[in-house]
């Protein structure tokens, strides 16, 4: 299925009502990682990026490349939304970095071009990651690293579409979430745990790490209710899954 102009469409209609709703939390500071903004210094998923030739897959604004930029790295911003890319530029700064439009099922760089290719809940998760996951395997030079997170199945399959609420009942199942509605055609994706064990091994991939992050009670969640509030201390929410993954 190719939901690429959807996805597209999708991003340059909400582009304007993201920024402003979500951009204050998630621009607050360098490196803050999904809705729960909780610091890489907290989790180590990226380490350090001096020198280094990174891409990110679905950059929207460029919250993070901006600040990998002004940390010495050679960043490329890559997303399918114009709209989304338009921020980017008007947020970018001092430290500037190239912007490129295009999708992460088909990325428009040669074999090996990056050390580190990552994202926030970006291009992994609004692409098939049998399409997607090869692409950045392949972008990668030998020994870089894809990190990324992407929702967790626990909270997607907690997620009560009626009253927008994610509680502790299970909604849908866990086999066969796959593919997830987010309005207006355009789609996020979803895979088991096991299916994606084998979609990133299967794009020669070694997975180093699963990282769960955990926040405390009462830390701020910007996009979705709970109930409890304290939800995502007590299963994992989004991001839960940074797959730290190095090329063989
Ligand atoms: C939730 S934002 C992630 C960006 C940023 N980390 C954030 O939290 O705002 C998702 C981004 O993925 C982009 N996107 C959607 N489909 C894409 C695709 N197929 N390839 C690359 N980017 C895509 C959207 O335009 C959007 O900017």
């Amino acid at each position: 299925m190719d939901s690429i102009p959807a996805n597209r469409r999708f991003w340059n209609r909400i582009s304007s009502d993201y920024q402003h709703g979500h951009d204050p939390q998630i621009g607050a500071a360098p490196r803050l990682w999904g809705m729960y903004s909780i610091p890489d210094t907290h989790l180590h998923a990226l380490g350090d990026v001096a020198g280094k030739r990174v891409l990110e897959l679905g950059c929207g604004a460029g919250q993070w490349s901006r600040a990998l930029a002004a940390e010495g790295a050679t960043v490329v911003g890559l997303d399918v939304s114009e709209a989304q890319l338009a921020a980017a530029a008007r947020a970018m700064g001092a430290a500037g970095y190239p912007l490129v439009q295009g999708a992460a099922e088909q990325l428009p760089f040669a074999a090996g071009s990056f050390d580190l290719v990552f994202c926030d809940f970006g291009g992994l998760s609004w692409a098939p990651p049998h399409l997607a996951v090869p692409q950045a395997a392949r972008v990668l030079r030998r020994g870089g690293r894809l990190v990324f997170n992407v929702a967790s199945p626990w909270f997607e399959a907690c997620y009560d579409e009626a009253a927008s609420l994610v509680t502790p009942t299970l909604q849908r199942d866990y086999f066969g979430l796959n593919t997830i509605a987010e309005g207006d055609g355009a789609t996020s994706y979803q895979l088991t745990y096991g299916d994606w064990v084998r979609v990133l091994r299967g794009a020669g991939l070694v997975i180093d790490d699963l990282i769960e992050p955990r926040p405390d009670p009462g830390t701020p969640n910007g996009y979705n209710e709970t109930d409890p509030l304290d939800w995502a201390h007590r299963w994992p929410v989004r991001p839960v899954g940074f797959w730290k993954v190095g090329t063989v």
